[in-house]
Order: C-alpha cells, then structure tokens, then sequence
C-alpha cells in the first residue's frame, strides 16, 4: 500500500488550457498556445508557462498539438453501478429497489467486486477523470477491491463504505456496531493510503436508509479523525417526504443531517434539487457542500437544482457523474447537463464556467482546491492531454468541442501526481472539415 517510487523531472509540451487559479477567480480561464509543463520528482508542477526554446534542460515529451489541463474530479459516482448505468426502470425509490439494490447484493461476493473495480478505474481514467469521491456498497470485502483498485490504477479517490441499517433488502442491511467497526477497520488499512492520494469518507447512503443511531455514530467516527462525509439530500419530493416520516424529529431534510451531526465542513450534499431557503442558509452556514448532478437528475426525472441558490450564498457546488443513474463517467456528459440544467431554468453557462466547474470548483468543493483543479507551480500534477481537430484554433472553440462534442476530443494521456494512468495511442491527428 505504499506510494510509487519518484521519478526524475519531466516535461510536457503541447497547448495548455487551465481555470485561473483560486476560485476567487471565479470562471476566468488560462489559455497558452504553446506551453511547457515542468513536473518535479515529488509529482509538483514545477512550472506551467509558455514554451521558449532551450528553457529546460532535459528531456521534453512532445505532445502537441494536444491540450494540456487539469484532469477531472467526479465527485459524486456508485461503485458499484458500472454495470447498471442506463436502467431505466423508474424514479429514484423505484430505481433503486429494481435496479440498484439487487446490483449492489451482487457485491459480497469479493471476485465479483473486483472484476467491477478494475472496469471502474479503467473507465474513469479513460475518461480523464483523476480524482473520484465514491460509494462503494455495504459491503468492507467490496470496499478493500474498491481502493486496492484505485492504488494499482494510481488514482486520487476519496472512498466510503455505504451505510444503510434500514428501509433496505436483507443482503445489503448492516447493524450500526457492525458498520462502524467495520468503517474504523478501513480507516485504518485506507485513509492516508498510497502515499496520501486515498481517503476514507464516511458515506450514509441517505437518512431513509440509516437510523438516527448509525448517522450520530458515523458522525462521531468522522469528527474522530477529520473525515470527508458525503451522502444524498432533496433529490426527489417523495424521498423528501418518506425521510421526515422515518425521521419526524427534524424540521426538514437537512435538519435530519444537522442534528445528528454529520452537517460539517466537509460534507458533501449530493443532488440538493428541493431544498428550500431555510435548508439552503443552514448549509451555507455549516459550510457543507452541494454535489451537482445534473445528468442523474434528468435520467430519473428527479428536477432541476437551481444553482443561484448556491452561489447567491457562496455555497461551493463540485460536479457529480452519479453513475449508475448518470448516463457516462465521461464529467463532459455532466458539464453538458449542468448547461441543459441551467438554460431550463433561463440561465446561460458558458464553456469556460463548466470547465473551470469540473476542475477547479469542484476541487474546491471537496477541501483540494489547494492541491489539484488547475495547472500551476506548486499544485500536484494531475492532468490530461486532449487531441482536438486540427481545425480548431482558438480557446473558445476549443472549450466548446471539450463540453459540447466530446467525441471529438479524446483523452489520450492522464496523470496523477505526474504518473501516468492512462495511455490511449491514436493515430495521426483527425482532419475534420471546417
Ligand atoms: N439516493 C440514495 N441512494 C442513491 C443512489 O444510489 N443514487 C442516487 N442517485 N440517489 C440515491
Ligand atoms: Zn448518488
């Protein structure tokens, strides 16, 4: 479980497409037409800045005319849904006792889970997906495939095992002593492992599923040891209403989360479509976080969140896949729903604000913005090399491809902390018609 060796500085040359640093930025981005990415021994980028010849001594891995930027951060995605994305079979409640919940049975068996595991990592760093925040199942066998898979692909996740002790099938149900042994057994064997890049995240499924007994000790096991929490809020009306029936001593859905302690700093609130502005001030004020998961949410019509109410509270909004119920692991698909989402509601999102979004604010979002989201001295070198027609000349036609048609703009190289995870040879460089 330890961290690959260090390797000599490198450097990349190719163009470079970057979010402008801090989040205070806002959606401003960087763009260089030829750039030399610099990455020391200690997997930092040591420089990003204009090529000029002769600068660097040493050996320069050419990859123009490919586009250098920051790999993605998924920070909402269900192991153990690889194989169930596009079951369309109902809204949320219905989705997931038909097709959820007979899947994730499927993974206390430890071969199985691992089979998945490697389709998983493969599947996210294909997509040029770097960093993933993840449910496994309820299961710890499927929980230690799950991050021994994510150390041997080398990539950045934040992991938690699902907890559910109610309003569940049998096979997937675990009594809250059993959970939270088994939880503080993975903290020990996984957060902090492969060399920092792994962390353990406490991971309720939702307050339907958990009794107020397992949230305050999972709370308790968070606050021990300073750990990402992560789960679902508001994601359907009917899920809304069930929750305060299950749990009628809370004034509303996040008041559930609130008092049991599990509102924190480092929570992350997937979904968050009906939240009213009640829930929305009590969030901002606890300085939790809110996962969008727009194309999740219109594969199982669960509505549309209404990002203004987060950002007219500064409340920090990351990017979520959500596969299963999200259609692709690919965070472009993501980028181009949140677009949809925001032009349903009259908004406009520009390319560059839905980039700046998959890397940088949702960096930000789960606590690493000071680490990984954007390319620059200092930062771990996390990123991606994207081949587009050559055709395409300009940084808005660039990001627009990137959002828009990501079928013509393949990742063809990713890294984390300068390693490569994956390596995807293509041809020579498509010609498309202008
Ligand atoms: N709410 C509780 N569990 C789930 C899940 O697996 N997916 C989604 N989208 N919502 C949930
Ligand atoms: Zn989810």
């Amino acid at each position: 479980m330890s961290a690959r060796p260090p390797e000599s500085p490198r450097a990349y040359r190719g163009r470079l497409l970057t979010p402008l640093a801090a989040s205070s930025n806002g959606d401003r981005v960087r763009y260089l037409d030829d750039a030399l990415l610099v990455v020391g021994s200690d997997g930092r980028i040591v420089e990003a800045a204009p090529f000029a010849p002769g600068a660097f001594r040493g050996p320069v891995l050419d990859l123009r005319p490919s586009v250098l930027m920051p790999g993605f951060i998924d920070a909402h995605v269900h192991f153990p849904q690889t194989r169930i994305i596009g079951s369309a079979s109902g809204s949320l409640l219905d989705w997931l006792e038909r097709s959820v919940f007979p899947e994730e049975a499927r993974f206390r068996d430890d071969g199985y889970a691992a089979l998945v595991a490697g389709e998983f990592t493969a599947r996210l760093a294909a997509s040029g997906t770097t960093t993933c925040v993840v449910f496994s199942s309820s299961c710890a066998g499927a929980t230690d495939q799950l991050f021994d898979a994510l150390l041997r692909a080398g990539l950045r996740g934040i992991a938690g095992l699902t907890l559910m002790d109610q309003n569940c099938p049998e096979a997937l149900c675990v009594p809250r002593d059993d959970a939270i042994a088994m939880a503080r057994d993975l903290v020990q064997r996984w957060h902090g492992a492969g060399g920092g890049l792994l962390e353990f995240a406490i991971t309720p499924r939702f307050a339907l599923s958990c009794s107020r007994g397992l949230m305050e000790a999972a709370a308790l096991l968070a606050h021990d040891h300073d750990l990402l929490v992560q789960t679902h809020v508001a994601e359907t009306p009917a899920e809304g209403e069930a929750t305060l029936r299950e749990h009628p001593w809370a004034r509303d859905y996040i008041d559930v989360y609130d008092r049991v302690g599990l509102l924190t700093g480092r929570a992350l609130l997937a979904h968050g479509i009906h939240l009213t502005p009640r829930e929305w001030d009590r969030l901002a004020e606890a300085r939790s976080s809110v996962v969008h998961c727009p194309d999740s949410n219109f594969f199982l019509g669960s509505g549309r969140m209404r990002l203004a109410d987060a950002r007219a509270r500064a409340v920090s909004v990351g990017l979520g896949s959500d596969v299963g119920a999200g259609r692709s692991f690919d965070m472009r698909r993501s980028m181009s729903s949140a677009f949809d989402n925001a032009l349903c509601l009259g908004d406009r999102l520009l390319p560059s604000a839905l980039f700046v979004m998959a890397t940088q604010g949702t960096a930000d979002a789960i606590g690493l913005g000071l680490v990984i989201g954007s390319l620059e001295a200092g930062k771990e070198a996390d990123f991606i090399a994207v081949r587009f027609p050559e055709h395409l000349l300009g940084e808005a036609e660039l990001l627009n491809h990137l959002v828009f048609a990501p079928e013509t703009a393949a990742v063809h190289r990713a890294f984390v902390r300068g390693r490569p995870v994956h390596l995807r040879r293509l041809g020579a460089p498509p010609h498309h018609s202008p």
